[in-house]
C-alpha cells in the first residue's frame, strides 16, 4: 500500500476477508495480504451461531450463504443407550433471529472472496508478512518475506492461531497444545439408517470412550459429519500433524474404536468411511493476552484468542471482533480534525483498549461456558441428568452497534 491512509490486513482467512467487508461498509480503504496462493481452507464445515450471523447479515453476506448450508436449532446430547439427556441452544429464528447454520468453510470463503472482489478491495496473494520495520505517529511500515516493504495507517494481524504479526507484540509466545485432537469424516446420512425424526446434530456420550458427534451438513442435510475427540500426549510439528492426518488407517481405526459400546447409529456411521473427507484438528489455545494492540499494530480472530471448540464459538467470536473493530475505527475517524491531528493516535489507542477489554470480556464468558459444558459431559453428570438450559441470550442477542458506541466514547 503506497498510501498510508488505509488499513492493511494480514491474512485472507475468515477474519481478514470479513474485516475487509466491514471496513468497506464504513468507507475505510484497506488492502489484504495473504501468504498463500489462496485463502487457507482447512477443510470441513463450521457451525455459525446467531451472534456471528448477525454480523454476516449486516455485511450482506448472510443472504448469499444461507442457501449453501444446513440450518438447525439445537445440539442434542444422548447417553450411551441413546437416551436424550441434554440439549444446547445453537440458534433459533424466534428467540435469536437466526437458526444456526452449518456450512463448509470453502463455501463461506468463496462467497467472501467474491464479495471482496466486487467491492474492489485489493487482495495480494503470496505476500507473507515478516516483521514490523518502523512506526511513526501516523503510520506503520513492515517487511514481507520477499524483502519488499509497505506502509499503512494501521496493520491488522488476521493471520490465525500461529500469527506472525502477534510476534511483534509477543516475541516469545507460542500457542499451547491442549493434548486434545478431533478426528472426523463425512458420510451419507442414509448410512446412519436412523429414523427421519432422530434428533440431529447429536453428541453421544460414552463413559468409556467419550463423545461421538454426528452433525448434518450440505443444504439438504444429506451428508453428516462424524467425529470424536481424543486425548493425545505427544505434540507434533506441522509435518508430524500432516503425517498423522494422512495416516488414514489410523484415523479410521480411531473413529471405529469402541463403536460397539455406543448405540447402533454409531456402528452404522463408521461402517463405511470415505477417506477423502477425513480431517484431524489438534486443539491449540492462545493464553489470555494483555494487549491485542500496540501503537499501530493490532491482532484479532484466532491470532488474539484461539478458543477450544466445546461451545462451537471459535470462529463466531472472530466475526464479533472484526465487526466491532471496524465500527470503532470509523467512529474515531469521524472525530479526526485534520491530517496532522495529534490527538488522533491517542484516541485510536484509547478506543482500541476499550474494544479489547470489551471483546475479552465476551471471550472470557465463552471460555466459562466451555467449562460448564465440559462438566455436564462427565459420566457422573450425564448419569444424574436433569439439566437446566444454558442461558444463551447474552451470547446470541447482542447489540454490536451499541457496544461500538460505548467503546468508542
Ligand atoms: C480442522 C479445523 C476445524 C475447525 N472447525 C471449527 C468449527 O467447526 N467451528 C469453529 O468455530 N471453529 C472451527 N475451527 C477454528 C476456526 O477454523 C478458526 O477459529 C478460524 O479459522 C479463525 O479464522 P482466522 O481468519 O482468524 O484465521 P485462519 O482461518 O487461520 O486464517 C489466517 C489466514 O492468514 C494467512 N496467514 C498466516 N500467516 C500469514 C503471514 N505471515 N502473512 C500473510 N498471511 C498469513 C493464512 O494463510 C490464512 O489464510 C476449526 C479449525 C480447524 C483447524
Ligand atoms: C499409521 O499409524 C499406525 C498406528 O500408530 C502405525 O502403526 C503405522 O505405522 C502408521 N502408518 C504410516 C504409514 O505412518
Amino acid at each position: 500500500m503506497s498510501s498510508t491512509s488505509g488499513i492493511a490486513i494480514i491474512g485472507a482467512g475468515l477474519s481478514g476477508l470479513t474485516l475487509a467487508l466491514a471496513l468497506h461498509r464504513q468507507n475505510i480503504p484497506c488492502t489484504i495480504y495473504e501468504s498463500r496462493e489462496a485463502s487457507l481452507d482447512i477443510g470441513g464445515a463450521l457451525m455459525l451461531s446467531p451472534n456471528a450471523l448477525k454480523v454476516l447479515d449486516a455485511l450482506g453476506v448472510y443472504k448469499n450463504i444461507a442457501p449453501l448450508g444446513h440450518h438447525f436449532e439445537k445440539l442434542y446430547f444422548h447417553s450411551d443407550d441413546d437416551t436424550p439427556v441434554d440439549d444446547f441452544d445453537f440458534g433459533s429464528q424466534e428467540r435469536h433471529g437466526f437458526k444456526a447454520l452449518r456450512i463448509y468453510r470453502y463455501e463461506l470463503i468463496n462467497v467472501l472472496v467474491s464479495m471482496v472482489r466486487e467491492a474492489g478491495i485489493p487482495v495480494e496473494f503470496q505476500k507473507k508478512f515478516d516483521h514490523v520495520v518502523s512506526e511513526s505517529s501516523t503510520s506503520v511500515t513492515w517487511a514481507f518475506a520477499d524483502g519488499s516493504t509497505a506502509s499503512a495507517k494501521l496493520l491488522v494481524g488476521a493471520d490465525g492461531i500461529h500469527s506472525r504479526v502477534r510476534k511483534h507484540l509477543y516475541p516469545d509466545l507460542t500457542p499451547k497444545f491442549t493434548n486434545m485432537i478431533g478426528v472426523s469424516a463425512a458420510v451419507p446420512r442414509a448410512q446412519l439408517r436412523a429414523e427421519p425424526d432422530y434428533p440431529l446434530p447429536v453428541t453421544i456420550m460414552s463413559p468409556k470412550h467419550g463423545a461421538f458427534v454426528i452433525a448434518p451438513q450440505l443444504a439438504d442435510g444429506s451428508e453428516v459429519f462424524i467425529g470424536k475427540p481424543k486425548r493425545l500426549q505427544e505434540e507434533y510439528d506441522r509435518a508430524g500433524w500432516d503425517e498423522l492426518l494422512n495416516n488414514k488407517t489410523w484415523c479410521v481405526d480411531f473413529l471405529r474404536e469402541g463403536s460397539a459400546d455406543f448405540p447402533p447409529i454409531v456402528a452404522n456411521a463408521v461402517s463405511n468411511i470415505p477417506l477423502k473427507g477425513i480431517n484431524l484438528w489438534p486443539f491449540y489455545v492462545v493464553p489470555k493476552l494483555d494487549n491485542w494492540a500496540r501503537g499501530r499494530v493490532v491482532i484479532l480472530g484466532d491470532a488474539a484468542h484461539a478458543i477450544p471448540p466445546t461451545a462451537g464459538q471459535g470462529v463466531n467470536q472472530a466475526f464479533e471482533d472484526v465487526y466491532t473493530f471496524a465500527g470503532i475505527v470509523a467512529k474515531v475517524q469521524q472525530k479526526k480534525q485534520s491530517e496532522d491531528d495529534k490527538e488522533d493516535a491517542v484516541r485510536i489507542g484509547k478506543a482500541l483498549k476499550n474494544w479489547q477489554l470489551g471483546r475479552q470480556a465476551r471471550v472470557d464468558r465463552v471460555l466459562d461456558l466451555n467449562d460448564k459444558v465440559n462438566k455436564r459431559r462427565l459420566p457422573d453428570a450425564v448419569k444424574a441428568g436433569n439439566f437446566e438450559p444454558f442461558d444463551m441470550d447474552w451470547l446470541y442477542d447482542v447489540d454490536f452497534d451499541q457496544m461500538i458506541a460505548e467503546w468508542a466514547n
